[in-house]
This record gives structure tokens, C-alpha cells and sequence, in this order.
């Protein structure tokens, strides 16, 4: 069986964008345009993919580089026919079909890249190139059909006749050619046109003259095909993916209240009955339960939340959250926390790189760092652990059960043994034992009749 390839150009500058970001990398949804277009072409089943890279070709390879895919260079942007000679070797090899696909379309799913892959071997196509029927054709290229309504060419627009411009039905940029015909029309295309370059839809007519079988696949999506060039492109392009995304969800049985006004990576995981708030943005893989409450305005990046937990107007990074646990409102959970069920992190309240067992309530405006802190612990209001002395930092270990007066300063290395009590106003700097009660603040005086001798 012969296998597929995809073959992926982006060496386009993308000027549009005004960035110094190349265009292939910007992202929709947490993830970028080339991923996309990657994940699409191996969902249709491509085993070997090669991407066609220009300028900023060192920060498009280093973004991809966990990627098993391979590069060729385009070093001057002579047409997308160059760009496909400019990767002639990927091209050559054992006899295979190969996608010729964009990286600037994110749209384009992989199950319609299968279906063209599926009827391209039907049909036994040489070529086999997505067309669509658009309202405004201006900019593509048009797709002229013989007597017989049989394909016979591809005109792009610079080089269209007036006739030839009322064409609406165009040339999407997506292809599926049998391997050796595709070689065999590289070695023939010119660059006798308008614009002076290589087109790549030339190599249709060139197949079709030497006997090969050309056909179109009408695409029916026509934001499939929607090529990013700038800014405003790249939000019409995440409102198509937003929305795909989110219906998808609901679909499953979550209940998004504001789809346009959600923000869920594709990579993102979510529970049956879960209700999602607007003003969420999930990503980095983030996993959430069933029945939790997420948002409103909520940023979880690469978070695990069980079920049945409460989350609203919080940031939480790279951390867990168990089963019925409340967060929030306005809370700050800071990378590697892991924060155990039914428990309590109120407002104001930061956690970093600590676990928190299960039952313990942070109300309020507390500070938990470096720490590991038990089970069933009340922390009062405004309790600190002291982790950095301005040199290094340190760890703080609260035991089970036990109970942090308000506004306690724990000077870490410290340890509070199971059942402890500490004083509200207490600054601890040495290990508190198991259940004692500490105290740790100057003793209060009060001078009678201190206001008139001081003359206050
Ligand atoms: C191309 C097609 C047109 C089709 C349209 C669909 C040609 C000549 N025309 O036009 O028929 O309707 O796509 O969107 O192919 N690229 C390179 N190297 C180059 C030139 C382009 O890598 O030298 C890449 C670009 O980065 C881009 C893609 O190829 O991702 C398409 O190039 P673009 O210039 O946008 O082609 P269009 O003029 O839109
Ligand atoms: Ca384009």
C-alpha cells in the first residue's frame, strides 16, 4: 500500500501581520497555525510530512522541533510551484500520494483532507486539487472547465480574462497528487505569467496535457480554506475555531453560557455537566471534571481539576485541584500546587509550588508557598509563610488538623506538628509540637490614663 505525505508551505514573509512573530507561529486558541495544519494532515493519515520554510525559518524549526517532520528551505519566494521544487527530494522516493496543503489555513479539517485522499484514489487521480464555490472569487484562482464541465485549468487572478474573472468557482490551495506526476510536472512548469512565478496549480494543466487524470473536490466549508494574512484575519479565523470548539463541548453535554465569550484550547478536556462562565480562557491541556463551576474570567493553563469544584475570577498554573474544592473569587494558584479535595482557597489567596491536603480551608488573603500543608488545617485571614530570606528559600510544613491564628508569619524552615494551635499575631521561626498552643506576639500593656500623660 502506498503511503501519504503531506507537504506543508509556509515560506510566505507574512509582511500583514506586522509582526516579528512568523505568521505560521501565531496562534488561535492557544495553538499555532502550522499546528493545526499539521494535526489536520496527520488525521488524514499522513505518515511523512515536510514543511517548506523561508524567511524566519530558524524560529519556525525550533517551534516544531519535538515534531517527527522534516524541512526544506525556500530561500527566495519565486511562486508555490518553487516552493514545491524547493522540496523535491521530500517529492522523490518510493511512489506515494502527497497533500500539498498551506500553513496558514487552521481551518482546514482532517477529515476533509481525508475524504479528498479517499476520492483522489477512487477516482485514480493524478491530481486531485479542493475546489469551492465562493460569493467573491476576487484573489483566487479560477477554475475553467472544458465543454465536457471537465477541469482544463487553473487561472490566477493577475492573469485572468474578464471572462475569466466572473469564474466564482476557485481553486482553494489544496492538493492531492500521485508523487511521480507531480515530479514530472515540476520539471516542466514556467514562470511565463503575470506574476513571474512558479504556480504550483499550473502543474494541473501539465498533468492533463501529458494523459493524467485531474479532478476537483468540492470543498462544502468554505472557511476551511480561509488563508490568515493579518490581525483581523486571525480573529475571524479563531471566531470560526471558537466556535467549533465550543459547540463541540455543548454537543457533549456541558453547558457553555457564552460561547463567543469562551476561550477553550482544542487540547482542553471537560466533564459531563460542568457549567463554564464567560470570561474563561482553558489551555495547555487543561482537564476538567464533571459538575465543576468554571468562571466567570478564569485563565487555567495546564490545570487538572476533578469534579464538582467551584473556580471563579482565578489564574491557576500547571497545577491540580481536587474534587469539590472551591477557588476563588480572586485567587492566584502559582505552578506545582497540589491542591486536595474539599478544600477551601478563598479571595486573595496565593499558593505556589505547595500541596494542600484534603479539608483544609485558606478563606482569605493568605500567602502559601514552598509548603506542605495537611489535612483539615483552618489557616486565618492574612497567614504568611515566610519562604524567602533574600538569599534562598525554604520549605514549611503544617501538619494535620492543626490551626493558624489570623495574620501568623511561619518563618520557614518551620514545622507545625498535627493539632497545633497558633495565636492570631503570632510570628513563628522554630517547630511547634504536636498539640500545642503557641503564642508568639508581644505581650499587650496598657498604660491607664496613657493618652493625657503623653499629651496624645
Ligand atoms: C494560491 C493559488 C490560488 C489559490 C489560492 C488559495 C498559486 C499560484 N495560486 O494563491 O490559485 O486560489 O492559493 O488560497 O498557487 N508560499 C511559499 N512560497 C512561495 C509562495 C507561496 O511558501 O514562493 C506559500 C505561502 O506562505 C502561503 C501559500 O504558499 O502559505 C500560498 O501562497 P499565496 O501567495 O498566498 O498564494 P495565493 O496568491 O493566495
Ligand atoms: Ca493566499
Amino acid at each position: 500500500m502506498s503511503s501519504l505525505k503531506a507537504l506543508i508551505l509556509a515560506a510566505g514573509e507574512g509582511t500583514r501581520m506586522k509582526s516579528d512573530t512568523p505568521k505560521v507561529l501565531h496562534k488561535i486558541l492557544n495553538k499555532s497555525m502550522i499546528d493545526y495544519v499539521l494535526d489536520a494532515a496527520s488525521d488524514a493519515g499522513a505518515d511523512k510530512i515536510c514543511v517548506v520554510v523561508g524567511s524566519h525559518a530558524e524560529k519556525v524549526t525550533s517551534a516544531l522541533e519535538e515534531r517527527n517532520i522534516t524541512f526544506a528551505e525556500q530561500k527566495e519566494r519565486l511562486g508555490t510551484g518553487h516552493a514545491v521544487m524547493c522540496a523535491k527530494s521530500f517529492v522523490e522516493g518510493e511512489d506515494s500520494d502527497i497533500l500539498i496543503l498551506y500553513g496558514d489555513t487552521p481551518l482546514l479539517k482532517g477529515e476533509t483532507l481525508k475524504e479528498l485522499v479517499a476520492f483522489h484514489k477512487k477516482e485514480g487521480n493524478s491530481a486531485t486539487l479542493l475546489s469551492a464555490f465562493v460569493d467573491n472569487p476576487k484573489g483566487y484562482g479560477r477554475i475553467v472547465r472544458d465543454s465536457k464541465g471537465l477541469f482544463a485549468k487553473n487561472v490566477e487572478e493577475k492573469d485572468t480574462t474578464d471572462e475569466e474573472k466572473k469564474i466564482n468557482e476557485i481553486n482553494a490551495g489544496v492538493y492531492c497528487f500521485k508523487s511521480k506526476d507531480l515530479l514530472y510536472a515540476l520539471d516542466n512548469l514556467k514562470n511565463d505569467n503575470a506574476a513571474g512565478e512558479y504556480y504550483l496549480p499550473d502543474a494541473l494543466e501539465i498533468i492533463l496535457s501529458a494523459g493524467g487524470r485531474v479532478n476537483t473536490f468540492a470543498a462544502e466549508d468554505p472557511d476551511e480554506f480561509l488563508g490568515v494574512n493579518s490581525k483581523v484575519q486571525l480573529y475571524e479565523a479563531l471566531k470560526v475555531m471558537q466556535r467549533r470548539i465550543n459547540y463541540g463541548f455543548m454537543e457533549d453535554g456541558i453547558t457553555i453560557i457564552d460561547p463567543e465569550n469562551t476561550f477553550l484550547s482544542p487540547d482542553t478536556v471537560i466533564g459531563k455537566d460542568t457549567i463554564i462562565y464567560p470570561g474563561v480562557f482553558l489551555e495547555g491541556g487543561t482537564v476538567i471534571g464533571r459538575d465543576c463551576e468554571i468562571g466567570p474570567d478564569c485563565r487555567l493553563s495546564s490545570v487538572k481539576v476533578g469534579d464538582g469544584t467551584t473556580i471563579e475570577y482565578s489564574r491557576i498554573k500547571e497545577s491540580r485541584i481536587g474534587n469539590n474544592t472551591t477557588v476563588g473569587p480572586f485567587a492566584y494558584i502559582r505552578p506545582d500546587c497540589v491542591i486536595g479535595d474539599n478544600v477551601k482557597v478563598g479571595d486573595f489567596v496565593e499558593v505556589k509550588n505547595s500541596t494542600v491536603g484534603d479539608g483544609t480551608k485558606i478563606s482569605h488573603l493568605t500567602y502559601i508557598g514552598d509548603t506542605d500543608a495537611g489535612r483539615g488545617i483552618n489557616f486565618g485571614c492574612g497567614t504568611v509563610t515566610v519562604n524567602y530570606n533574600g538569599k534562598a528559600k525554604f520549605r514549611t510544613t503544617i501538619e494535620d488538623d492543626s490551626f493558624i491564628g489570623c495574620n501568623t508569619n511561619l518563618i520557614a524552615p518551620v514545622k507545625v506538628g498535627k493539632g497545633a494551635y497558633i495565636a492570631a499575631g503570632s510570628t513563628v521561626n522554630r517547630d511547634v509540637p504536636e498539640d500545642a498552643f503557641t503564642i508568639a506576639r508581644v505581650r499587650q500593656k496598657n498604660y491607664e490614663n496613657g493618652k493625657n500623660k503623653l499629651k496624645l
